[in-house]
C-alpha cells in the first residue's frame, strides 16, 4: 500500500482502497474491513466489465460471508457472485439475487470510484472506515 503522501487526492470524502492494478477483470476480490453501525464487517471489491463494484461480504439469505476462498466470490464461469454456503447467486453489477435462497434480496453496495490508477470507496452514514471509530 502506498504512503498516503504518494496518493492523489480523492474526490471529497473518498477513502483509498487499492491500486487499480490489484483488481483484475473478474478476478480475485480485494477484501477490506468497514464499520457498519459501529460493528466490523468484511467488504469486497471486484472489477466487472472494467468497472469496480463493492459490497459488504454478507449473504442476504443468512448473514454469512460468501467467498469460497478468501477473495474468491465468482462462480466457475466468472459470471455471478455465488455464496459458498447455500449457493445463492447474485448479479455482480448491482448485487441483485438472481437464484438460490436469497429471494428478492440484494447485496449491500458500497459506492466506489476509480481515478488516476487508484480505487476509492465512499463511506455513508451507516458504513464508516474502521479507523474512524
Ligand atoms: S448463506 Fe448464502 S445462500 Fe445461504
Amino acid at each position: 500500500m502506498p504512503d498516503a503522501g504518494d496518493l492523489p487526492a480523492p474526490a471529497a470524502g473518498g477513502e483509498f482502497l487499492c491500486a487499480s492494478a490489484e483488481l483484475a477483470e473478474r478476478g480475485r476480490a480485494y477484501l477490506f474491513d468497514v464499520l457498519e453501525y459501529g460493528r466490523s464487517v468484511r467488504a469486497f471489491a471486484l472489477r466487472i466489465d472494467g468497472q469496480v463494484v463493492a459490497y459488504l461480504n454478507r449473504c442476504v439469505h443468512v448473514p454469512a460471508e460468501m467467498d469460497w476462498q478468501p477473495g474468491e466470490f465468482l462462480d466457475s464461469s466468472r459470471e455471478f457472485i455465488l455464496c459458498s454456503t447455500h449457493g445463492a447467486a447474485y448479479e455482480p453489477k448491482g448485487g441483485r439475487c438472481i437464484g438460490g435462497p436469497c429471494g428478492r434480496g440484494r447485496l449491500t453496495a458500497l459506492s466506489v470510484s476509480e481515478r488516476d490508477g487508484m480505487v476509492y470507496w465512499y463511506p455513508s452514514r451507516d458504513i464508516r472506515p474502521v479507523f474512524a471509530a
